[in-house]
């Protein structure tokens, strides 16, 4: 079953985060890195070492690109969650990194999880130097002013732009904000063999989407207990969403036909990429 798959993958990360951090210093901050990882599906992580493995790379050296974008992945929700962004108190189910600590550490949280991430895929048991090096290259674009950061920075203005936004710019917004982290995770398989990624980005960019629109989706049906996060925050701070542009059906109708083009994408593939086929509809089913 694809949930179990899921977990095995979110084990194995967890494992990798316990030998990295292990030895580091009793500080906070570093105790704060290790909560802030815990938990999680790891859809990002599991999305690498999927792609590592239809493309024949060894699980020993996949796990580290793994592990780097889920690092990657929480120093964005730590951020994320403070008060001068979505000032939210709960996340994974449990006080948020600024509520159990404070503001100052949780920056610095997010600061140390983001350059572990580069740490983690630049280690020498990834693999040549050119491939650690595009790796670098295309998580710092992703990640960064053009990537992740922008998506960010338009979902706080779109709070406070007089026109509400239209579907073009909200699906730039997301490209961004969502799209581009996912999309360098289920690309990093391909990177690590040295192969085209370009079927895997295309598979990526129709899940990202649909992965938005099912958090969108969350924020208004789901259960914060269930969801892990605080719940009906989109539409309180006047947020446009696939939710608010679409309607519930029309976002859900949308979701549909994005899974039904992840799975197009993977043709190539053939059978040997049914995981990621389940991983897509699996995005779009998820109650958290
Ligand atoms: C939540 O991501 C934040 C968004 C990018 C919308 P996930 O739903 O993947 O969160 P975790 O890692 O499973 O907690
Ligand atoms: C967060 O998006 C995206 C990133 C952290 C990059 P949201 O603000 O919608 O995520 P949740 O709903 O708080 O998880
Ligand atoms: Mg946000
Ligand atoms: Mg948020
Ligand atoms: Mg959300």
């Amino acid at each position: 079953m694809f949930e179990d798959r899921l977990k095995a993958a979110a084990t194995r990360i967890q494992a990798q985060f316990d030998q990295v951090l292990a030895p580091l210093a009793d500080e906070p901050v570093i105790r704060g890195m290790a909560y802030a990882t815990e938990g999680g599906k790891r859809l990002r992580g599991f999305l690498v070492l999927e792609g590592a493995r239809l493309h024949g790379v060894e699980p020993g050296r996949a796990i580290w690109p793994a592990t780097a974008i889920e690092a990657l992945h929480a120093y964005s929700l730590v951020h994320d969650d403070l008060p001068c962004m979505d000032d939210d108190d709960l996340r994974r189910g449990r006080p948020t990194v600024h509520v159990k600590w404070d503001e100052a550490t949780a920056v610095l949280v997010g600061d140390a999880l983001q350059t572990l991430a580069f740490e983690l895929i630049t280690r020498p048991e990834v693999g040549p130097g050119d491939v650690r090096a595009d790796l670098a290259l295309s998580l710092a674009r992703a990640s960064g002013a053009e990537g992740m950061v922008l998506g960010q920075a338009l979902d706080i203005a779109a709070e406070t732009a007089a026109e509400p936004l239209t579907l073009d710019q909200i699906t730039r917004l997301q490209a961004g904000k969502t799209g581009a982290l996912i999309k360098w995770s289920a690309e990093a398989g391909a990177r690590l063999a040295g192969e085209d990624p370009s079927a895997l980005g295309a598979y990526a960019q129709a899940l990202g989407l649909a992965f938005q629109i099912a958090d969108d989706i969350l924020d208004v049906e789901g259960d914060a207990g269930e969801v892990g996060k605080a719940v009906g925050k989109d539409a309180d701070a006047g947020k446009a969403t696939f939710v608010s542009l679409l309607g519930l059906d029309g976002a859900k109708r949308r979701a549909e036909d994005l899974v039904t083009q992840a799975c197009d994408a993977l043709s190539d593939y053939g059978d040997k990429a049914e995981t990621l086929r389940d991983a897509a509809r699996f995005v779009i089913a998820r109650r958290n």
